[in-house]
């Protein structure tokens, strides 16, 4: 190909990235089909009050046009009023609320309002991958620094909790040029509700350095544990912070991409006016079924059933674990749970085509369990820098927003690793 045709380096991505690895592993497995526990969607339908709005929304001739580049009136208002509550005080639609093309444009959004070239980004690992490339193609410098899992993790089944940052390595990470930091919770793929007290030394650094908050709350529907949202806990740190929400999350729907940002008026305008160049306005009808949601959910009781229907999957799939003695962090939000696999001994001489060989043991472990027992989940050493992959070389993600019988196929071919699980 000759260079003017080469495509920006911003795609041209070296390696091939997780999800590719494990689709591929998956096509190519003797075991078929295969379990996909991998990625986050949902193996099942949002409920019928949601799905019904959507199809009436298509049948609006207002519906099927443009909507507004920073959301439609309805869904604006229906969330100024389902979140002023946890904000104390009356959020306004149309200047602290901005409606995106799904949480992941949102965010691009908000980088490309307030990153300029070589300004950093920290990003905390495990990261959401979406994030690091959204911060480059922005022109920022992305620094990571790594959450820790607990020590014992390899023998002890432990809460999401015990995964940590280290504050010293946090605030060494500062310098003069860090222009924003990334925050989530409940946390993909740790399963870590942030407390309030760590979300308040994080905050009380950005505002000491004056540092933007973005905080990507996109399960903020599904906690185990009492959630805290950084937004809330001051007006100063509600001055400097983005808070970014996911109705692809909220209502099993990830295909409709429909996400937003709640922040104050100085930044918000930021994050429109990004998000009016980059793709001028979302997609009209399902922000229309999205408000009718957000209208409905409390009063039909949708958020408790949603929190109880996903805790109750949550404890039938690691029911497995317990059975084979394999620990576990116990998640305290979302719907992802990280296995510790250091017990599973993969046969020596067991061949892995060259580019899982390279890769960290955790890649190694997808494609032998994608292989032997036909059950896919993630790496998530994908989500750690190089130098930091080792950290979880021994996890595996397993996504559980899948039909019980689905649950309870992969729990049953997990069973299949009982011979290769080292003595105690
Ligand atoms: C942590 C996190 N943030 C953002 C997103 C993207 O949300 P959306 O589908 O609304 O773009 C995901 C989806 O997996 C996620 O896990």
């Amino acid at each position: 190909m000759t260079a003017k045709l080469k495509p920006a380096a911003r795609v041209r991505g070296q390696r091939q990235d997780v999800w590719s690895v494990v689709n591929e592993a998956a096509a190519a497995s003797p075991v078929q089909p295969i379990v996909n526990m991998g990625q986050g969607f949902f193996g099942y339908n949002p409920p019928d009050f949601i799905l019904n709005a959507a199809k009436e929304s298509l049948d609006r001739v207002d519906c099927n046009q443009y909507a507004p580049t920073r959301g439609r009136p309805r869904l604006k208002k229906a969330l100024a009023d389902a979140y002023s509550p946890f904000w104390g005080r009356t959020l306004n639609p149309d200047t602290e609320i901005t409606i995106t093309t799904g949480a992941n444009e949102g965010m691009l959004s908000a980088f490309m309002a307030f990153i300029e070239p070589g300004d950093e980004v920290i990003v905390f690992e495990p990261f959401f991958d979406q994030y690091i490339s959204n911060i480059e193609m922005a022109g920022g410098k992305v620094v990571y620094v790594p959450m820790h899992p607990p020590k014992e993790g390899a023998v002890k089944t432990l809460s999401a909790a015990e995964w940590t940052i280290d504050f010293d390595e946090f605030e060494r990470a500062i310098t003069p040029r860090t222009k924003m930091v990334v925050i989530n919770t409940p946390h993909n793929p740790v399963g870590k509700v942030f407390s309030a007290d760590e979300l308040k030394r994080i905050a009380s650094l950005c505002l000491e350095h004056q540092i933007l908050i973005l905080s990507d709350e996109v399960y903020d529907r599904l906690y185990y544990v009492p959630f805290t949202r950084i937004a809330t806990l001051s007006p100063e740190i509600e001055s400097i912070t983005l808070t970014v929400g996911s109705a692809g999350k909220n209502f099993y729907a990830t295909g409709w991409r429909v996400g937003w940002l709640i922040g104050p008026p100085h930044l918000i305008q930021y994050v429109a006016a990004a998000h009016t160049r980059i793709c001028y306005s979302s997609v009209s009808p399902l922000q229309e079924a999205c408000a009718i949601g957000f209208e409905q959910a409390d009063a039909r009781g949708f958020w408790d059933e949603s929190i109880r229907s996903m805790k109750r999957k949550m404890d039938l799939f690691n029911a497995v674990w317990r059975e084979l003695g394999v620990p576990y962090s116990e998640p305290e939000g979302g719907y992802f749970v990280m296995v510790n696999l250091s017990k599973v001994q993969i046969p020596d001489g067991y061949e892995f085509p060259p580019h899982v060989a390279s890769r960290p043991r955790d890649f190694r472990l997808a494609w032998f369990l994608i292989h032997e027992l036909g059950v896919a989940a993630i790496p998530p050493s994908e989500f750690y820098t190089d130098a930091n992959a080792h950290i979880v070389e021994d996890y595996l993600r397993f996504a559980v927003c899948k039909p019980d019988e689905v649950l309870e196929e992969a729990k049953e071919r997990l069973r299949g690793l009982k011979k290769y699980l080292k003595a105690e």
